[in-house]
């Protein structure tokens, strides 16, 4: 087994959720495994060129590092473990004429202004020993942590390192970066689609990601999306290699769909596909596809969250949106139950609406459950007691601070 870090975007439990749900559907044999903050380390029993592969299938992960060393005491220690040789031979393997190299620590609390002083000298000390045989360049920043952003930029994957330094209390890791976030990929997927639909709001790519992982199991083949909207779940399904088909009630979105999956299949270099026979007009709370009554086919969905908010409404306001969204999602569970019932893994998002008077949730689960679908529990109850990001009820929570509706997750199994 090898030790690796996973660096975790806004919501850690959710993220560690998605990378265990992935390792155990790709049968990926892992070891023990220990969470710091936004930081798992585990052990994994894979190469770090496979391992840096998954980065751009994990909606979740930030960056994932090679764990070189690890040592007790203090930030000072690094000198001893960080020796010229060790440094040529495992962190500027690639022994080009140029390096650049960079310094990240990961510690809660933050590194002490000594510590970062102490930090940025011994990197100048390297810089030093090897300025006359290569041209090699230190990228210091005033935080404590290089963005994926200047990780990329400034080429640290491929002519140098990202080193890593995380610390739990006195016990420290060291690491090399071994791949970060193509943030620019998910940027394009999210803003230049050329149909997106503003009025239903947009699933952000990443979350698509996360869903998909969490919902699917290893027999999965088809991803089926029965409000598929301006096709974000489709978009994302086909970049994990899955089939997909969608539906959706008005004839604009699967215009939307069809046009957005079109341009990214051209922009990925995907194999071509009759999209007209894979999107269709439907409700969801009628329709029947015989094809995807199947074992292999997971759904995975945003419906209908209601319509868009620009204020915070009272509770008595957001009492008729939530009882009617209730019915909708009530009867698609019958629906599926009838005419799906071969499908038996639901990945599906739920609106809580932040009201004056509290949160407002959906109070439909009793009957999902009641018609088969059981809320699966994805992570053992001792990773999860005391984390605020599940809701009371179990539901994996996705937000920002600024948002009045947030997104509850849950994935479902039928017996
Ligand atoms: C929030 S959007 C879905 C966003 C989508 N997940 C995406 O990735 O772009 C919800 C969609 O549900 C559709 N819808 C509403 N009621 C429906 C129903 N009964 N059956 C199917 N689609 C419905 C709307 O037309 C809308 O496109």
């Amino acid at each position: 087994m090898t030790q690796y870090a996973f660096l975790f975007g806004n919501h850690p439990t959710l993220s560690l959720a998605e990378l265990l749900s992935f390792l155990a559907n790709h049968k990926i044999p892992y070891g023990k495994y220990e969470m710091l903050n936004d930081i798992l380390i585990i052990d994994i029993q894979k190469s770090p060129n496979y391992i840096a592969q998954l980065q751009n299938e994990l909606g979740g992960v930030i960056k994932i590092f090679a764990v070189k060393a690890d040592f007790k005491g203090k930030i000072y220690e690094l000198e001893k473990i960080l020796t010229l040789d060790k440094l040529m031979k495992e962190f500027f393997a690639q022994k080009e004429h140029k390096i650049n190299f960079g310094i990240s620590v990961y510690s809660d609390p933050d590194p002490t202004y000594a510590e970062m002083t102490w930090l940025n000298n011994f990197a100048y000390s390297i810089k030093r020993r090897l300025k006359d045989d290569y041209s090699i360049r230190y990228i210091e920043d005033r935080s404590s942590r290089l963005s994926s952003v200047q990780v990329e930029r400034n080429r640290l994957i491929d002519t140098g390192a990202e080193i890593a330094l995380i610390r739990d209390r006195d016990h420290y890791y060291v690491g090399k970066t071994l791949s970060v976030q193509d943030y620019a990929s998910y940027s394009e997927r999210d803003w230049d689609k050329p149909s997106p639909d503003a009025k239903s709001g947009m699933l952000p790519p990443k979350l698509a990601q996360i869903l998909l992982n969490l919902a699917r199991g290893s027999r999965t083949k088809v991803i089926y999306d029965p409000f598929c909207g301006s096709g974000i779940v489709l978009q994302e399904a086909l970049l994990l290699d899955l089939n997909i088909y969608g539906s959706d009630i008005a004839e604009d979105a699967i215009k939307n769909t069809i046009n957005n999956l079109d341009w990214f299949i051209k922009l990925k270099k995907l194999p071509k596909l009759n999209l007209q026979t894979h999107i269709k007009e439907a409700d969801a709370t009628k329709t029947k596809w015989e094809k995807l009554n199947s074992a292999e086919t997971a759904i995975v969905t945003e419906p209908y969250l209601g319509p868009p908010l620009k204020k915070i409404l009272f509770g008595r306001d957001a009492e008729q949106t939530a009882k009617e969204l209730g019915e909708l999602y009530f009867n698609f569970f019958k629906n599926l139950q009838k005419n799906f019932p071969a499908v038996k893994r639901i990945g599906m998002v739920f609106p809580i609406f932040k009201t004056r008077d509290g949160l407002r949730y959906i109070e439909v689960l009793d009957q999902i459950k009641q018609l088969g679908y059981t809320p699966k529990q994805v992570l053992a109850k001792e990773l999860i007691k005391k984390d605020a990001s599940i809701s009371k009820r179990g539901g994996f929570l996705y937000s920002r601070p600024d948002q009045l509706v947030i997104r509850e997750l849950f994935f479902f199994e039928k017996k």
